[in-house]
């Protein structure tokens, strides 16, 4: 969520940065050839600009926030805004949120200056979701501000403090919810080397461009973070948690979910025979067997594999688009390539595995797979199995459960024995504010962003020099209106001005675009809100310093060393 730009761009210590286009993509190794490979970088400690936000659907398989939309059940200003603009399986957080079940909100900061108005759109998302009901969680990256930015502990102890006072001045309930510091944190540390354990350097590599020069404790800060995002799950139980982020963070998610799932002790999947099928077979073959099914007495025995093949030999499989690839397997929608049947190719393999099967009964079931359970676990399952089903070397077939039950027995029984029984974490993704001056917002531009520490007269006068969507002349915005698209000053309305009113976004935007508007007006009405927030908001960042020290956090450390870069 860093909309700074780091000023150590280019510096050895990351080998992280992805400067040239074309250079190994932070894609978590999903390299094409044939992909839009230019311009296209996610890379949590490069540059936080997105050229196209529509590329990271195409590239990276985020999802669009419309899609989800709907089943928000009264969404936030920034979600109507199109602010939210992407996701990861957002559905299971917005579902537990309309059926008052468990979730949780986490996000992290990394103390290396003070909080902008850019953080404070992640503080409103971990307070909207708190106050929808939800556990939330804000963390300071200390030990990534130490390891990969050379923070010193005396500067990361001051913008802790202020980044903490900020949170709790726009809202978040510290007693309900959970502040902590990474490096204070032992079950974080504890998780982390767990999860650490199932990656290894070459997928480092891939995913964050890290190679022999890369200093190991920002390794360490990468597991660290794929710990705090799965760290509200140990909290009671597994639960579908939101990260609210930039999409510069979408890398650390995506390797966070692979982790959540290889920690597994069970895989769970559903097949119909002892052969495996992928999901673009199981459709078919699911096709085939419940046209089948239909014409016979007993269904359990009188289906057959080879009855099957000569079914689907005379099958013309459906197209399906890129909206129904998520529907089409069992699987959350988490937007994996491999989420795309591709029907007409499945057709082939899947006739194979059909013919080979010769006369075995065609039978659905669930399939449980030994992943990293141990003996007992593994036992224990078979055992918890109710109704029919049979045994095998490495993996249980069940007759008489859901998908849906077989998921939740094996995650009981995983947690039953000592596993984790993650839930993979959802995400949510914000557009980057654009800078004042234009162009990227960042931290080493004062002009560019406004500091929630600003005084509030700099942050009248900030706005009131900002660079706007207007046309040269007065006569010329009144004739062709002014661009409120391209406009930091209607970004600013929209994304905090405005607050939860959306009729003023719109008289600005309408007003704007139809020449009823013009700049000066238009930014001197900007700057006062901007005035009034400011000193709303470091009023009650006063008020907030009590309800700070009174919190279990240490914000005079008394670490030792210089950390990973200079
Ligand atoms: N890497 C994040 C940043 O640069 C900070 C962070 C650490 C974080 N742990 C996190 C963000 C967990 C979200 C969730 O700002
Ligand atoms: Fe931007 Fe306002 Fe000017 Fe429109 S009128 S271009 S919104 S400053």
């Amino acid at each position: 969520m860093d909309e700074d730009t780091p000023e150590e761009t280019g510096s050895a210590a990351g080998g992280a940065r992805d400067e040239t286009p074309g250079s190994p993509r932070a894609d978590g190794g999903t390299e094409r050839a044939d992909g839009p490979t230019e311009d296209v970088a996610l890379d949590p400690w490069g540059s936080a600009s997105v050229g196209d936000y529509a590329d990271l659907f195409e590239e990276f398989g985020i999802e669009a926030f419309d899609d989800v939309a709907d089943d928000v059940v009264d969404p936030h200003y920034l979600m109507r805004r199109g602010v939210i603009f992407g996701h990861r399986e957002y559905d299971a957080v917005a579902e537990a949120m309309a059926n008052d079940e468990p979730f949780a909100a986490l996000s992290g900061f990394m103390p290396t200056g003070d909080p902008h108005i850019g953080h404070k759109l992640v503080f409103d998302e971990i307070i909207w979701h708190q106050e929808q009901g939800g556990d939330a969680f804000g963390l300071i990256a200390d030990l990534e501000a130490h390891s990969a930015r050379g923070m010193s502990w005396d500067e990361i102890d001051e913008h802790a403090r202020n980044y903490l006072l900020s949170l709790l001045a726009l809202g978040f309930d510290a007693e309900d919810g959970e502040l902590y510091r990474q490096s204070d944190n032992r079950e974080v540390q504890d998780l982390g080397f767990e999860l650490g354990s199932k990656a290894n350097f070459s997928e480092f590599e891939a995913i964050y461009g890290f190679d022999g020069e890369t200093n190991i404790s920002h390794m360490q800060s990468v597991v660290t973070q794929t710990a705090d995002i799965l760290y509200p799950q140990l909290v009671d139980e597994p639960k579908p948690t939101v990260i609210p982020v930039g999409p510069d963070q979408d890398p650390h998610v995506r390797l966070t979910r692979d982790l959540a799932t290889r920690m597994r002790y069970f895989k769970v999947t559903e097949a119909f025979a002892s052969f495996e099928l992928d999901d673009a077979e199981r459709q078919l073959v699911r096709a085939a067997y419940d046209a089948l099914a239909a014409d016979v007495d007993d269904a359990e025995t009188d289906v057959r594999c080879e009855g099957a093949a000569a079914w689907l030999a005379d099958y013309e499989p459906p197209e399906v688009g890129a909206a129904d690839r998520d529907a089409a397997d069992g699987d959350a929608a988490d937007g994996d390539a491999d989420d795309v049947p591709d029907l007409a190719a499945a057709k082939s393999t899947a006739l194979d595995k059909l013919r080979a099967g010769g006369k075995e009964p065609l039978r659905p079931r669930v399939r449980f797979f030994d992943r990293n359970a141990t003996d007992e676990a593994f036992e224990a399952l078979i055992e918890a199995v109710e109704g029919d089903k049979r045994v095998f070397e490495g993996h249980v077939d069940a007759f008489d459960l859901t998908r849906g039950e077989a998921e939740s027995l094996a995650r009981e029984v995983e947690i039953d024995h000592d596993g984790f029984g993650f839930r993979q974490p959802s995400s949510i993704y914000h557009r980057f504010m654009t800078g004042l001056t234009g162009g990227k917002m960042s931290s080493s531009i004062p002009a560019s962003h406004i500091s929630l520490l600003d005084d509030p007269e700099d942050g009248y006068e900030k706005v009131k020099a900002a660079t706007t969507g207007g046309r040269d002349t007065a006569e010329k915005q009144r004739e062709l209106g002014g661009e409120a698209d391209e406009c930091p000053v209607y970004e600013l309305y929209a994304y905090l001005l405005a607050g939860d009113d959306d009729e003023l976004t719109k008289t600005v935007y309408s007003e704007c675009v139809n020449g009823e508007r013009l700049c000066g007006g238009c930014k001197e009405q900007a700057a006062e809100l901007m005035r009034e927030f400011l000193e709303d908001h470091q009023e009650k960042r006063e008020e907030a310093e009590e309800l700070l020290d009174d919190l279990d956090i240490d914000l005079d450390s008394d670490r030792r060393g210089t950390g990973g870069e200079h």
